[in-house]
């Protein structure tokens, strides 16, 4: 929600504020703007619109500054337009304010600011930040006080940067629940909402924590606790993430690179986790605590359609309880923690806003929790007891994938581990496990060729109004992200049920013109799947039916066979799941639409 960036260095900072913003475009791009301090004035250029907008704007401006900051925004508080893009100034047009977060208490604030005499040119409840700092100069403060005094008025989440013409060559930050990262360069500081924006400069990254008060200038970058403004220091860690890794590298979108990763994701989440050999699965982040009696499960999104596999799977193999909670929910459901439960909180980017508070909620309420998550340098990990790093890599497409991938495996990982150690698998249960993680890699690269055959599936229906998605057991969440996939990128309605309900309810929408897209492995739930598949037949919706390619029966039975590799029923999710991503991928594309940016989405959910 929300990007943000802001340099002091060397360079000319407009090419650095506009290259920022592109890496950070997937967190909102319904407008983008930046504040530089050019010769000493502060010069502001904000534009509705998607980032070319902006570079529009700047282009054939010989700008010298190299102070500034830039954002590009998900809109909250007031509708796209101009003046309510970032930055946000005080009514002197001196101080400059970019703000990631919502701002509780911004009408009291803004009504106050009012009878002082302020006046306000945007809807935001952003701009409040720049007034207040303009009383706390205007009575005298340094820039680093008046932030602190600023911020100390502000209820909600917030990480917010700040630059003044008075005060040229300094950018000050402050981090309240919203996430910020600084990175240190040679001679150059940079702060980024996440770190892809930074890995051309460094790999030597601060995340910065709750509280934190942060000044860059020319000497460095300097600490300061936003309580009672004591200074401190925080030691950079290094990322070992390639610049090259966050662009497109050849492929038309991120997200189908992402898809295109995922026998790599599985590979590298699996490393140095199992033995082969034995199948034994090993994993140091539960070496010193016991197998927990109880698992309650917190995320949101694509990450919570992984939990729900995860809950099978951990009640499936190591006969753990399990239960799985919206993380958006959870916190109002008045949850109970028994004894002995391990709360996990699933999340790809660590910084989902729902997803901490529950995490927070599970250890206040006195459940370890273990993190799921794909950035070692997020909240999730410093807020969680014990973190598990999925290896999908920076995930720069909207709709998740290589993430779900790793989060999957990584569930396949602890069910196992927990079983080994509980004895609910036995050697043997072992040696045919882990041989299915083996091939797992291999597998999903054969499904890989299917290209073609979902590309064709795309052209066939990417004009329909519906499309239902149905599984069964270890796959009925599978179907549910299948459809939000193809929901949230190709803008077609699209629902996933449990096979089995359709008969309940859901088979009054079949007709014609409502293709279901149905997941049928092998297994003890084979029948039940087909016989559901066969009433979906009988309303003539046209069945895209997804089985072993051995499956003659299933391919009499479709309208469209996709024949997937042989696999165990309850490792079929990572499989299944990769048509359906390129089925939403090509749909969305056939019909033109911004597969990367879908409308109204944000990577990363940084507002409750
Ligand atoms: C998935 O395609 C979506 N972008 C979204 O549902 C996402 O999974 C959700 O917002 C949770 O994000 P997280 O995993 O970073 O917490």
């Amino acid at each position: 929600m929300c990007g943000i960036i802001g340099y002091v260095g060397p360079r000319k900072v407009v090419p650095v504020i506009i290259e920022g913003l592109r890496k950070l475009e997937y967190r909102g791009y319904d407008s983008a703007g930046m504040a530089i301090i050019e010769a000493g004035k502060l010069v502001v250029v904000k534009k509705r619109g998607k980032l070319r907008e902006l570079e529009e704007a700047v282009r054939g401006n010989a700008y010298e500054a190299t102070t500034g900051i830039g954002h590009t925004r998900w809109a909250t508080h007031g509708r796209v337009e101009d003046r309510n893009a970032h930055p946000h100034m005080d009514c002197k047009g001196e101080i400059a304010v970019i703000h990631n977060g919502i701002i509780e208490n911004y009408q009291t604030l803004r009504s106050d600011l009012i009878k002082k005499g302020h006046a306000f040119s945007s809807e935001t409840d952003t701009e409040v930040i720049a007034h207040l700092l303009e009383e706390q100069v205007d009575a005298g403060r340094d820039l680093l006080d008046a932030v602190r005094g600023t911020a100390h008025q502000l209820q909600g989440a917030y990480a917010f940067l700040v630059v003044a013409s008075r005060f040229p060559g300094r950018v000050i930050a402050v981090r309240n629940l919203s996430p910020l990262v600084l990175g240190v360069g040679d001679g150059e500081m940079i702060f980024s909402s996440d770190t892809p924006a930074l890995l051309d400069y460094t790999h030597r990254i601060v995340p910065l924590h709750d509280g934190d008060v942060v000044e860059i200038n020319d000497r460095g970058y300097f600490f300061y606790a936003l309580e009672d403004g004591h200074a401190f220091t925080r030691a950079p860690m290094i990322v070992q993430w390639s610049a090259a890794s966050a662009e497109k590298q050849g492929y038309k979108h991120f997200m189908l690179k992402e898809i295109y990763e995922q026998p790599v994701v599985i590979r590298d989440t699996l490393y140095g986790r199992f033995d082969v050999a034995t199948g034994r699965v090993d994993l140091k982040e539960f070496a010193d605590s016991p197998v927990p009696e109880r698992i309650s499960i917190v995320a949101a999104g694509t990450s919570y359609h992984a939990s729900r596999v995860g809950k099978y799977l951990l009640e499936q193999l190591a006969r753990i309880p399990t239960e799985v909670s919206f993380s958006s929910e959870y916190r109002y459901q008045q949850p109970i923690v028994q004894p002995g439960t391990l709360g996990i909180a699933v999340t790809q980017s660590g910084e989902t806003i729902d997803t901490l508070a529950a995490l927070r909620l599970q250890r206040q309420l006195g459940a370890r929790v273990v993190a799921i998550t794909n950035r070692p340098e997020s909240s999730a990990v410093r807020e969680s007891d014990v973190s598990f790093i999925t290896q999908a890599g920076i995930e720069i497409g909207v709709a998740a994938t290589k993430s779900f991938m790793a989060q999957l495996i990584a569930f396949y990982l602890m069910a196992i581990s927990f079983g080994q150690r509980k004895g609910t698998i036995d050697q043997e249960a072992s040696l045919r496990l882990g041989g299915e993680l083996a091939g797992l890699s291999q597998k999903c690269e054969q499904v890989l060729e299917y290209v073609g055959v979902m590309e064709a599936i795309a052209r066939k229906f990417y004009q329909v109004h519906d499309m239902i998605f149905v599984g069964r057991g270890v796959n009925y969440p599978i179907a549910l992200e299948g459809a939000l996939k193809m929901k949230e990128i190709s803008y077609i309605h699209a629902e996933g049920y449990a096979a089995g309900e359709l008969k309940h309810g859901p088979i009054a929408l079949l007709e014609q013109n409502v293709p279901v897209i149905g997941l049928l492995p092998r297994g003890p739930l084979y029948e039940k799947v087909y016989s559901n598949l066969q009433e979906s037949n009988a309303r003539e919706s046209p069945l895209v039916i997804l089985a072993e390619s051995t499956d003659a029966t299933a391919q009499g039975l479709a309208s469209d066979f996709i024949p997937m590799p042989i696999v165990g029923e309850l490792f079929s999710p990572v499989l299944y799941t990769v048509p359906l991503q390129l089925l939403a991928y090509y749909t969305a594309d056939r019909k033109g639409l911004d597969v990367d940016q879908p409308r109204n989405l944000a990577k990363s959910v940084t507002v409750e």
